[in-house]
């Protein structure tokens, strides 16, 4: 079913279902040693989609190879390793306010060294922060951060639930949107980084993906398209991947930033793969083209 304004989904349906595949990915990121969450693994037995729980419990044999798990492992390896990075860095030059937007099933709050006094805001939809909260309650994590968790809406005005949870726009601030932006309508991507901006003091920092195109989930010929589905539904999806992202025109990342005030710089991912010492999509010259230029990507406001 294609998206609508204001649809809705728990980690299990939909959108919310992303979070929990790119959690199963960091289960086995972390036992592979490539990163440490220890909860990630938890968090995606308790959503309990049986997909996931092959994966986990190694019954998924017949639908993955070593090969794809080994690349989910690394794939995901290389993207949390630049957000942590980003965020360790931030508190390092003195930043004590974070926002994790669109936080998943993300675990920054409960397993990074935050310093004392840092302020960490989750946001997310409802039923998303309300399963992650209560779950890791029960399974006895405690936040290393003074966390507060905000279940809104991204395309609402979540700005204002922001602030009336706390979030002081007067001190700077370091925001990431990590794995976000191609399920944002295109105008909410430019409204969430014109929010991000007006919220933002000097010294503020962000960090996101810059995708070139959103080939890699629409496809334009058919015989790619089809992989591409083909790879999405052996992860277990019921829907179809392209309708649960944004299609059309969207704002290219790194000029709308640029031209927002921000320092923008970015990394391309075959380049932290290589620098990682794995090997990327090089067996498989379809999926390494369509995200050839993939970059994660730093901004400061000077
Ligand atoms: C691929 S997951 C990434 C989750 C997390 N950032 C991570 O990397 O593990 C996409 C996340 O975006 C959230 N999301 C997408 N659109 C949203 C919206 N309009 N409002 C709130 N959350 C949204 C989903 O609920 C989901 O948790």
């Amino acid at each position: 079913m294609a998206r609508t304004d204001g649809d809705s989904w728990d980690l299990a349906s939909g959108v919310g279902a992303t979070a929990t595949a790119v959690a199963a990915s960091r289960a086995l990121a972390h036992r592979a040693t490539l990163i440490d969450d220890p909860w990630a693994e938890p968090l995606v037995k308790a959503v309990g989609m049986e997909m996931f729980l092959k994966i986990l419990d190694g019954r998924a044999g017949e639908e993955h190879s070593e090969a794809d798990l080994q690349r989910m492992a690394q794939g995901m390896a290389v993207r949390t390793r630049y957000f942590d990075d980003f965020l360790t860095d931030a508190t390092a030059d003195g930043i004590r306010q974070i926002v994790i937007l669109a936080s998943g099933l993300d675990t920054r709050p409960y397993r990074l060294a935050w310093p004392t006094g840092t302020a960490v805001f989750e946001i997310d939809q409802p039923q998303v922060i309300d399963f992650k909260t209560s779950t890791l309650l029960s399974l006895g994590a405690n936040p290393t951060a003074g966390l507060r968790t905000i279940g809104v809406d991204l395309r609402d005005d979540w700005p204002g639930a922001l602030r009336a949870n706390g979030f002081d726009p007067s001190q700077p601030t370091a925001w990431i949107a990590e794995g976000l932006l191609i399920y944002l309508p295109p105008e909410a991507q430019d409204r969430l980084f014109d929010h991000i901006t007006a919220l933002s003091p000097a010294r503020s920092r962000v960090a996101t993906e810059f995708m070139p195109s959103m080939e890699a989930f629409t496809g334009e010929d058919d015989q790619t398209d089809q992989d591409g589905e083909d790879r999405w539904r052996k992860l277990g999806f019921n829907d179809d991947l392209a309708d649960l992202v944004y299609h059309g025109e969207r704002s290219h990342v790194i000029d709308y930033l640029t031209g927002s005030g921000w320092d923008v710089t970015g990394e391309l991912m075959q380049e932290l793969f290589e620098a990682s010492g794995f090997e990327g999509h090089d067996d498989d010259e379809a999926m390494a083209e369509k995200f050839t230029g993939f970059q994660y990507i730093s901004a400061t406001l000077s």
